[in-house]
């Protein structure tokens, strides 16, 4: 592995003392699918397990670092400097029904700014990772975007919408018109880290979501931007660890995805 950043180290180390017991628990997941008992409980307590190993790895090297993690919230919040996201499990639900998409997402920040940013998807034992001005990686090679210059030939991904969302009429709608400019239907994989990692190793031309959270998405930025690829956010806001809806292209398609979800105008912000 080519990680030769003290961040990218911690974050490789974390990620792969958690993903032992991620891999033998998702076993499990597969036995107590079948069970009456069903792997709910279950499941909730690997996200902990995967979480408390994430952050006791990160606060071992950083003590005084902050973080912010999907269950956990704020740690040592009075560091605006440092700053680690996580999502221990970005993908639960294919987890919670065994199947295999699903990813630690781990990334750092300094004054804002993400810096590193490590994907990892412990069944396919793919690792996608970045540091700013070094480039994208997969395991051992370097990735780049895909070359799609037309939306109507790219191969696009998105999510949702979350069962609570206000928007849910114009989330279809949108899906639906932007399903009319493309000949291959739009891919719903229910992982946004992993919908970002394929982006930036150019199986994905594309990716849009409406209302995500930061740490599902705060490692792939990174990871798609050092791959050459265009990271964009539909919000007004301005500070990008609130963001919500986002869009990342290969940069050759984007204008022509904006363009098109911009002129259905379904931004509620
Ligand atoms: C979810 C996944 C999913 C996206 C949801 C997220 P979780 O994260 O990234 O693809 O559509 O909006 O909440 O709950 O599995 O960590
Ligand atoms: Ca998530
Ligand atoms: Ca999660």
């Amino acid at each position: 592995m080519r990680i030769n950043s003290p961040k990218l180290n911690i974050m490789y180390k974390a990620c792969m003392k958690a993903a032992k017991f991620l891999i033998r628990d998702f076993g499990e997941v597969e036995n107590l699918q079948v069970s009456s008992k069903g792997p709910g409980d279950f499941v909730s307590s690997a996200d902990t397990r995967t979480e408390k190993i994430i952050i006791e790895e990160i606060l071992r090297a950083y003590p005084d670092h902050g973080i912010l993690s999907e269950e956990a919230g704020n740690i040592n919040q009075k560091n605006k400097t440092n700053r680690w996201i996580i999502d221990p499990i970005d993908g639960t639900s294919n987890f919670l029904n065994a199947i295999p998409q699903f990813a630690i997402s781990i990334g750092y920040e300094e004054n804002n700014q993400i810096k590193n940013g490590l994907i990892y998807d412990p069944i396919k034992n793919e690792l996608f990772f970045a540091e700013t001005g070094n480039g994208a990686f997969l395991n051992n090679s370097r990735i780049r975007v895909s070359k799609k210059k037309n939306l109507r030939n790219s191969l696009l991904g998105t999510g949702g919408p979350r069962s609570s969302s206000k928007i849910k009429n114009d989330i279809f709608h949108e899906f639906v018109e932007i399903s009319k400019n493309v000949e291959t239907p739009i891919r719903k994989y229910g992982s946004a880290s992993l919908d970002m990692a394929s982006v930036a190793c150019g199986r994905f031309d594309g990716f849009w979501q409406r209302e995500l959270s930061y740490w599902d998405i705060a490692a792939g930025t990174i990871i798609v931007k050092e791959a050459g690829g265009f990271v964009d956010f539909l919000d007004k806001e301005v500070d990008e660890s609130k963001k919500r809806n986002l869009v990342a292209t290969n940069s050759l398609i984007h204008k022509e995805l904006l363009d098109l979800i911009n002129k259905k105008n379904i931004e509620k912000n």
